[in-house]
C-alpha cells in the first residue's frame, strides 16, 4: 500500500467514524508497521539466482515441501499394493497436477518400456488386431477430455464413524486430469465387432495383471485409451504408457498400463468384480457391478490439515463432483445443517469432471460445523451419512458418498466429527 492510499484510508475511515470507534479495521487491510522483510534487501534479492537449465524439469518451490501425496501406515500392509492419497487442501481450481495423483497399485507401478508395449484387441472381433504405441498415436480423431477418477473405497473408512484427521484422507482418493487420447471406439470400430460382442475385458500389463468387465454400451460411449495427463505423457504411476480412461465410473476400472481389450459376450466375473468392489449389504447380499460413482462432495479448506488462522474474511472451498453428469449447485452449512447457502462455482463446471466452489465467510471465532452437499444435473443429491448407511447398512468400504462434517473449534483447529 502506498503512503498516500494508507493515509486516504485513514481520512476515509475517520470520515465513516469507524477509526476511533474500538472496531477493528478489516483484517485484510490492516495497516502494519514497515518490517524487515520490506525495508532490509533479502538473499534472493542480493545473489544471482539458478541459471536456466538448473532445473531441466521443473520442481516446486522448495517452500512448498509439504505438498506431497502421504499414505496412511495401517492402511499400509505392503507398499506394492496401497494406496497414497491426494493432498486436496493444497490444491485450488481443478486439475490435480500430475506429481500429485493419488496411486492405487495392486502390484506396484510396472515401469514399461514404450518400444515394448503393445495392446491386443482379441475375442468377438472381426478381426484380432495388436497396436504398438505409436500406432495408437497415429489414430485420427484425437480428443482431450477433462475427468475425475474416483476410487470406489474413498472415503471407505468414514462408513462407521469419523476416522481420518485430513480431506486428503478421507477423501483424496480422487484426482481430475486433462487426457489425451483416442475413443475407445475407435479401436473397436477398427476391429469390427461382432453382433453377439456385448462386454469387454480390460487388462493391464502390470504383475497383477487386473482385469475388469465393462459393458459395451460404456465401451463406446466415453472410454478412452489414453497416453497423456495434462499436457504430458501419463506418469508410470498413472499407467504409462497406455491407461484406460472410464468417465465417471470407478477407478478400479480405468485399467492402467493397458495391454488388452477382449470383447465377449458375456461379463468375466473375475476377481475385482466379486469378491472386491461389491458392496456387501447388512442381509448378507451383495450389490455388483455398482459402477458410476454418485455425486460427492467435501470442503477442503477448513479441514484437519488446513485450520483457520484468521479471524475476519476467509475463503471456504472445497470440490465436487458426479458420476452421472455435472454439478448443477453446491450448497454448504457452517451450523450443521439448520442453515445452506449456495456456494459459488468458479471455473469450468464440465460432466463428469471435478468442480470448484467458493463461499467467503466472516469469521469471528465462533464454532462451525462445515458440511457441502451437492446436487448433480440429473437432480440426485448428496446423501447424508446415515441415509446411506440405512440401505448399505456398514459392512462395505465402498462408495461412500455420505456428506462429510468438519467441526472448526474457537482456536481455528479442524476435526472429523459426525453429527447426526
Ligand atoms: N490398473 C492396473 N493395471 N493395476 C492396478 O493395480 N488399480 C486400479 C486402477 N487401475 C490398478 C489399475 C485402482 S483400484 C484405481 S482406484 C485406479 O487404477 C487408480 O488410479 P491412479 O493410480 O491413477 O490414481
Ligand atoms: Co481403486
Amino acid at each position: 500500500m502506498s503512503e498516500n492510499t494508507a493515509l486516504d484510508r485513514r481520512r476515509f475511515l475517520r470520515a465513516a467514524g469507524l477509526a476511533g470507534a474500538g472496531l477493528a479495521l478489516p483484517a485484510l487491510a490492516q495497516e502494519r508497521k514497515p518490517e524487515s522483510v520490506i525495508t532490509e534487501v533479502q538473499d534472493w534479492a542480493r545473489n544471482l539466482g539458478d541459471g536456466v537449465q538448473a532445473h531441466p524439469y521443473g520442481m516446486p518451490s522448495e517452500y512448498e515441501k509439504h505438498v506431497v501425496r502421504r499414505d496412511v501406515e495401517w492402511l499400509t500392509a505392503g507398499r506394492e499394493s496401497s494406496v497414497n492419497f491426494t493432498p486436496l487442501h493444497e490444491l485450488d481450481g481443478i486439475i490435480t497436477p500430475n506429481g500429485l495423483c493419488f496411486e492405487r497399485h495392486h502390484s506396484g507401478i510396472a515401469n514399461i518400456d514404450p518400444a515394448k508395449h503393445r495392446l491386443m484387441l482379441n475375442g468377438l472381433l472381426d478381426r484380432q488386431l495388436v497396436f504398438t504405441v505409436d500406432d495408437i498415436k497415429r489414430f485420427p480423431g484425437r480428443i482431450n477430455k477433462a475427468y475425475f477418477l474416483e476410487c470406489a473405497a474413498n472415503s471407505g473408512m468414514e462408513w462407521r464413524g469419523a476416522q481420518l484427521n485430513g480431506c486428503q484422507f478421507t477423501h483424496g482418493m480422487v484426482h481430475n486430469v486433462w487426457y489425451t487420447g483416442i475413443p475407445l471406439k475407435t479401436l473397436l470400430d477398427e476391429a469390427g465387432i461382432k453382433t453377439n460382442g456385448k462386454w469387454i475385458l480390460a487388462e493391464g500389463a502390470d504383475a497383477a495383471g487386473m482385469t475388469r468387465s465393462i459393458p459395451i454400451e460404456k465401451a463406446l460411449k466415453d472410454c478412452m485409451v489414453a497416453w497423456a495427463m495434462n499436457g504430458e505423457a501419463l506418469r508410470p504411476e498413472q499407467g504409462y504408457p497406455l491407461r484406460l480412461v472410464v468417465p465417471g465410473w470407478e477407478g478400479n476400472m480405468w485399467v492402467k498400463w493397458l495391454r488388452r481389450i477382449e470383447v465377449g459376450d458375456q461379463p468375466w466375473h473375475h476377481r475385482e468384480e466379486t469378491s472386491k468392489y461389491t458392496d456387501l449389504l447388512a442381509d448378507g447380499r451383495a450389490r455388483r457391478f455398482t459402477w458410476i460413482m454418485d455425486a460427492k462432495s467435501i470442503v477442503t479448506n477448513p479441514s484437519p490439515q488446513a485450520p483457520l488462522k484468521h479471524k475476519g474474511p476467509n475463503v471456504l472451498t472445497g470440490i465436487a463432483w458426479s458420476g452421472r453428469g455435472s454439478v448443477a449447485r453446491v450448497d454448504v452449512t457452517t451450523d450443521g445443517g439448520k442453515n445452506w447457502k449456495g456456494a459459488r462455482l468458479d471455473g469450468p463446471v464440465m460432466p463428469l469432471s471435478l468442480a470448484r466452489f467458493y463461499v467467503d465467510i466472516d469469521w469471528n471465532g465462533q464454532e462451525m460445523l462445515i458440511q457441502s452437499r451437492v446436487m448433480d444435473s440429473s437432480g440426485y443429491v448428496q446423501p447424508t451419512k446415515d441415509e446411506l448407511r440405512k440401505v448399505r447398512g456398514v459392512n462395505s468400504i465402498y462408495h461412500n458418498n455420505g456428506i462429510h462434517t468438519w467441526l472448526v473449534r474457537a482456536n481455528g483447529e479442524t476435526e472429523n466429527v459426525e453429527i447426526s
